[in-house]
């Protein structure tokens, strides 16, 4: 396969460190079973401490799910990627679409953010995808070739420095899914976009993940197309059984 393929458990604000560890153990306990497949967990800030205890040096890998873009400075309230770094994060979720929706995340600022997760060797999982009444007006491709556009603008990255993850709104945590011809065909849209934006061979290696309501009951037809290389997960993250089985699903 040409895209090792990514499942990422997108914690979201759930857990406390005890909760964490728990749920990083029963997962980890797995790990024997997940085969070529990469998997990463994002708990909150406040336990990644906790769960960097479990992982300790297995490949799972651990990330933050924001970041700010500076470094360090006068943000109270804010986490930087440095900061990330040393708790032990080797990957940042960026511009989901709940960082978008309640805290007024523009493609800007993302871009901002993007740039700082790269030049500090964080690999970002750049999430995007369209809102409900702009799939019914027939301009889902417009959003995301704007989104990607912008969020990427004047960046350098290779394949192996950055992951996009095509989350379409109406999807996430509603329990409705994309078709998985409705999510490869949106996947397809990005990475011929990405061809112009990075050129064709970062383009074809880069990996491009779906999120919005995955589960191991759907992740199976999901995961039979060949143009989804994982997926970000946010509900079903949260058991580590059903994790497990996404995963696994996922080889
Ligand atoms: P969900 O969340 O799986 O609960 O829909 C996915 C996400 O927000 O990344």
């Amino acid at each position: 396969m040409i895209r090792p393929r990514l499942v990422a458990g997108n914690w979201k604000m759930h857990t406390v460190p005890e909760s964490a560890s728990k749920l990083a153990a029963e997962i980890i306990q797995h790990k024997s079973e997940f085969g070529p497949v990469e998997v990463a967990l994002f708990p909150p800030f406040t336990s990644l401490a906790a769960v960097r205890e479990i992982v300790g040096k297995s490949k799972i890998r651990l990330g933050g799910q924001n970041m700010h873009f500076e470094s360090e400075g006068a943000f109270t309230g804010e986490v930087s990627g440095t900061m990330l770094k040393a708790s032990g994060c080797s990957m940042v979720i960026l511009g989901h679409s709940e960082r978008r929706l309640y805290f007024g995340e523009t493609d800007q600022l993302i871009n901002l953010k993007l740039e700082k997760a790269l030049e500090g060797e964080l690999i970002p999982i750049f999430c995007l995808g369209e809102k409900l009444p702009e799939r019914q007006n027939g301009k889902t491709f417009e959003v995301l070739e704007r989104q990607l556009a912008a969020g990427l603008g004047g960046l350098r990255f290779d394949e192996k420095q950055l992951v996009i993850a095509y989350e379409p709104v109406w999807a996430i945590g509603t329990g409705v899914n994309a078709t998985p011809e409705q999510a490869a065909e949106a996947h397809r849209f990005l990475r011929e976009k990405l061809s112009t934006l990075v050129g064709p061979p970062v383009a074809e290696k880069l990996r491009i993940l779906y999120g919005g309501s995955v589960n191991a009951g759907v992740a199976g037809a999901l995961f039979a197309e060949e143009e989804i290389d994982g997926a970000l997960v946010g509900g079903a993250s949260l058991k580590a059984a059903e994790f497990v089985e996404i995963v696994k699903k996922a080889k």
